[in-house]
């Protein structure tokens, strides 16, 4: 029996894609929510011996943490045999460490309590810092998908003299990856970040890059502070044209039209998370991801 692909709202047209290119059927439910804010759940399919997958991406995760706890666990309820997790965007994985005493490590309790309700999860790009993979907190079935080789052909094939640009240390191996790929030289910048909005971004000297575009290139897009500070620093050595290009795009309130207004000529992210600034598509390598974990178990 084919697997049933299930969506959470606004999640639809990605759903749509992988259950073409998965060769799976379309899982069908009602998830809303009651006049007073609780959530409601009725499944219409039969997922009675069924592999599923729900695709829901994680930006915004309080809202959309229980209704998708209770979609997992409504399925099986009514018998589904294996339940997977297609979450493009997979959320706290920032708060990886105590930074300040008596902190949570969030990243930790999210994953235990996600992985309560699932047998497998595949995501694109999680934020490994501080870890090496999401096995040192998930305890299920986990294949990342990459969107560094994505990013590196859009490069090449839209900008025409570009200089890649990592915000920080710990993105130099995937900025250089990106780099190579897109045939461009690339430097990283040294970071600090003082708090949520304060971030302080220093550019080592620029002088040999002048005729090149500079491409800043990061994992998350969220106050947009990391990328509005970057782009100054090249305004500031005379650069003109600055291009951003952001994997998941969660432009936390007006963070996108700062980052407009900082002098950026584009902003380009991957279609993660559903914005106007898509350009860059990951359906392609989410279901590989997908395809690789179902040979990993022989289940979907
Ligand atoms: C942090 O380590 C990440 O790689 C990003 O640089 C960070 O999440 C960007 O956040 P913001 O847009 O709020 O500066």
């Amino acid at each position: 029996m084919k697997p049933l692909v299930f969506a959470l709202p606004s999640n639809d047209e990605m759903a749509e894609r992988l259950t073409a290119r998965l060769d799976a059927e379309r899982g069908r439910a009602e998830i809303r929510r009651f006049p007073d804010g609780e959530s409601y759940v009725r499944i219409d399919s039969d997922v009675r011996g069924r592999d599923l997958a729900i695709v829901c991406t994680l930006d915004r995760p309080d809202d959309k943490f229980l209704p998708l706890t209770f979609l997992a666990t409504a399925v099986r309820d009514l018998g589904a045999r294996t339940v997977g997790l297609i979450a493009p965007y997979l959320a706290y994985m920032r708060q990886d460490t105590r930074f300040r005493p008596g902190e949570g490590i969030t990243s930790a309790y999210f994953a235990k309590m996600l992985s309560l309700h699932l047998d497998w999860l595949v995501t694109i790009d999680p934020h490994l810092h501080r870890r090496k993979s999401l096995a040192e907190i998930y305890p299920i079935r986990c294949a990342v998908a990459h969107a560094g080789p994505l990013i590196a052909d859009w490069i090449r094939a839209h900008v025409a003299s570009p200089l890649v640009v990592g915000p920080d240390r710990e993105s130099e191996q995937w900025v250089a990856e990106v780099a190579a790929r897109a045939n461009a030289p690339y430097i990283v910048l040294e970071k600090t970040r003082l708090g949520d909005r304060d971030v302080r971004v220093s550019a080592p000297d620029t002088g040999r890059w002048k005729g090149r575009t500079p491409v800043l290139v990061d994992d998350i897009v969220s106050t947009a502070r990391t990328m509005i500070e970057a782009a100054k620093r090249f305004r500031e050595a005379g650069f003109t044209e600055i291009v951003a290009v952001g994997i998941h795009a969660l432009f936390a309130g007006s963070a996108y039209d700062e980052l407009l207004s900082a002098g950026v000529s584009r902003i380009v992210t991957c279609n993660t998370v559903a914005h106007a600034s898509n350009a860059i598509d990951v359906v392609e390598a989410l279901a590989k991801a997908v395809d690789l974990n179902q040979r990993r178990s022989s289940t979907m």
